[in-house]
């Protein structure tokens, strides 16, 4: 299943069969407006009382107990059944599941042990139980931000890319590490490597913003990385709104799995198809687990999936081609003990 077809061609593939999706579902796949996270909030909550009051009263979200694809499943069930898509789009949809995916019973009280107040734990097996961890803190506001990182480009020959600490411009987020790299060509990517570490299961979250990019504008997480052209990378491409886990191995390129935005869709209904990112900071969540790979964008588990052969290795930011993007609050949780082995 290994091809070396590059990461572009892949997803100028998959926009087209989006387009057609598009087409079949007459559903207007709308880019979302900009917005800083606590704006957001706001925004979303009034999207959900007008949106949700249109047909009955506005659910009590805190009342119902349902988890996020609880809400996912209810939600899908308005636009689907009751007809609600003629006046909620897809991205508002997928916004108001985050939002009252927010109310759900928190996994203390749902399942014993589970990390107290983690609002990422809607499934049982994404809660380390009982593990202790290492966890690193990188959010760019030390006095020397990038010491204990690396900076290299990797993929096609170029230039190195630029990696630099600096307030972020919204100023609500603190400082933020920004890469550019202006005359990448797409299969070039830029790495910011954790230099110290070195693991096999781990659970790592970065709010990243993508700025600009003249070819696939993309972000990841790269992980089980042994050296700088071979890991695996969870990747966000902003066009698509999407996740993808790809294998890196030097030249080939292994898309494992990959999925567009969608709602939580129960078994049997169709996809949604792909919507760009709204601008925007975002959050991405790697969770790796005895081989097994979860990634959510925003809070949305897309990734699940077992990674064959994965021995562990270092992490990494990573952005695609010409890619502009800010990074911050990266933070690494190690649940077995890293070793620390500097990089080869
Ligand atoms: C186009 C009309 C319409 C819109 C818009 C709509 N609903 Fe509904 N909703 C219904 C109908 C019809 C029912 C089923 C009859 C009932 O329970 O009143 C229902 C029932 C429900 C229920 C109770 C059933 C259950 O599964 O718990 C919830 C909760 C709910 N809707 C949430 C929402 C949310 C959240 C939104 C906004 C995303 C929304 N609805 C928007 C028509 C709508």
């Amino acid at each position: 299943m290994k091809t070396a077809r590059s990461l572009v061609a892949a997803l100028a593939s998959f926009a087209a069969l989006g387009a057609v999706a598009v087409a079949a579902l007459t559903i207007p796949a709308r880019p979302v407006t900009a917005e800083a996270p606590k704006a957001d909030l706001t925004q979303v909550k009034a999207l959900y009382s007008e949106k949700c009051s249109a047909c009955h009263n506005l659910p009590k979200p805190e009342e119902k107990g349902y988890t996020q694809a609880e809400w996912g499943r209810t939600v899908n069930q308005m636009l689907t059944k009751y007809h609600a898509s003629d006046s909620i789009s897809p991205p508002q949809a997928a916004q108001i599941v985050s939002y009252l995916g927010t109310f759900a019973p928190k996994a203390d009280a749902r399942r014993p042990g589970g990390k107290i107040g983690d609002p990422w734990a809607t499934d049982s097996v994404d809660v380390w139980m009982d593990v202790p961890s290492v966890t690193r803190v990188f959010n760019f506001a030390s006095a020397s931000p990038l010491a204990a990182l690396s900076p290299i480009g990797s993929g096609t020959p170029g230039p190195a890319p630029s990696w630099l600490v600096s307030m972020d411009k919204a100023g609500a987020n603190g400082m933020a590490a920004r890469v550019s790299a202006p005359s990448f060509r797409p299969d070039r990517f830029a790495l910011l490597v954790d230099r110290a570490d070195t693991g096999r299961n781990l659970d790592v979250r970065v709010r990243f913003r993508i700025e600009s990019g003249k070819v696939s504008p993309a972000v990841g997480l790269a992980f089980g990385l042994t050296d700088p052209e071979h890991y695996t990378v969870l990747r966000c491409n902003q066009a698509l709104g999407d996740l993808a886990l790809i294998q890196i191995a030097g030249a080939v390129h292994t898309t494992v799995q990959q999925t567009s935005l969608i709602l939580p869709l129960s078994a049997g209904t169709d996809p949604i198809s792909p919507t760009p990112l709204a601008p925007g900071w975002h959050t991405l969540r790697l969770l790796v687990k005895d081989g097994q790979v979860r990634g959510w964008l925003d809070m949305q588990k897309r990734i699940n999936v077992a990674l064959p052969g994965y021995a562990g290795g270092k992490v990494a930011l990573w952005t695609q081609g010409s890619t502009t993007a800010a990074f911050h609050d990266w933070i690494v949780d190690w649940y077995d003990a890293p070793k620390t082995a500097p990089l080869s």
